[in-house]
């Protein structure tokens, strides 16, 4: 199913064997909320194997009898289960320091959460947007339990989201992709060639959408839990090479103690703007994860969108 990707993967073999492996379960915990003194007393009492993640000492790795999805401290919003790749655009913002934040794509509402938990006061606030109205319970349910405040729920299509008055400082565009990186807890299905036109339609119109939303000086993070670079370097080229692109400077993401490659320069007979090699990818044997694609914009201070 991979093979298209076989030229920019590095390690090929120990890719396609790590597929084939269960996929840890990974949680981080508020510390607002409970200490890591009695989080840990909670997870041995649980007599459960874990480990804090290098990269992230407040989310962990857990294997156990016992589901957290069923423990106290999740119960009492003391700690989030979520997939190790996915908290990385979560663990960007909270470096950001925003005050308001536009989450584009928001359910489940794990990324909404990671931040939620950071903003204090009351200028702070979240807009957790989702298209999808049976999809707003989990966001909510999720939202709430983690006591996130200041959320205001909305239901566009994120290529139509108005363009706000006040305008924010951080955007989370999470895009809807082919989920190629989550093949180890789902099972995949290839996208023909016009679902695929459709869906880089829609990261596109996202991406911009999200763009135009934000403060001078305020960041974007794209991502996407998928390999295809048709869905990736791609659409973060294009906007680049956009008018509204030369307002937008990519960020290169460093983060320590995570394993990660750089963005590709090109794909079959596609050519991207050089900028992406700021752009990551984490490939799931690099750290026994899922897949994922992460790309960091700033606004410049004095563009014109
Ligand atoms: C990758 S998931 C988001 C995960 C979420 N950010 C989190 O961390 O929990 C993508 C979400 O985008 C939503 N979506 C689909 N089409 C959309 C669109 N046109 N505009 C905005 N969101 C869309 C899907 O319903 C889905 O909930």
């Amino acid at each position: 199913m991979f093979q298209d990707y076989k030229s920019f993967i590095p390690d090929y073999s120990q890719f396609l064997s790590i597929l084939n492996e269960r996929l840890p379960t990974t949680a981080w915990f508020n510390p607002d909320q409970v200490s890591r003194d009695h989080l840990e007393l909670f997870l041995k009492h649980f007599k459960s194997e874990y480990r804090f993640l290098d990269w992230n000492n407040e989310a962990f790795s857990y294997k156990s009898k016992v589901s957290l999805g069923v423990s106290l401290p999740y119960a009492l919003g003391q700690i989030h289960i979520q997939e190790e790749v996915s908290m990385i655009p979560g663990y960007i913002a909270k470096g950001l320091k925003p005050q308001t934040v536009l989450d584009m794509c928001s359910s489940p509402g794990n990324k909404a959460a990671q931040i939620g938990i950071e903003l204090k006061g009351d200028n702070s606030y979240i807009i957790a947007n989702e298209p999808k109205l049976p999809r707003h319970s989990q966001l909510k349910s999720n939202l709430l339990r983690m006591k996130i405040p200041n959320v205001i729920y909305t239901k566009y299509d994120g290529a139509s989201f108005p363009v706000l008055k006040d305008k924010v400082d951080l955007v989370y565009a999470d895009v809807p992709c082919s989920c190629e990186g989550t093949s180890r807890k789902n099972k995949i299905k290839k996208l023909n060639q016009k679902e695929l036109n459709k869906l880089t339609m829609t990261q596109k119109a996202i991406l911009k959408r999200g763009f135009e939303n934000l403060k001078p000086g305020g960041h974007i993070i794209y991502s996407t839990c998928t390999y295809n670079p048709l869905e990736n370097e791609s659409i973060i080229s294009d906007f680049l090479n956009s008018e509204m692109g030369s307002d937008g400077e990519l960020i290169p993401v460093n983060i320590d103690g995570l394993s990660y490659s750089c963005g590709i320069h090109n794909f079959n007979s596609h050519e991207f703007n050089k900028e992406v090699e700021k752009t990551i990818r984490v490939w799931p044997h690099q750290n026994n994860s899922g897949g994922f694609f992460i790309a960091l914009i700033q606004k410049r201070a004095h563009g014109n969108h």
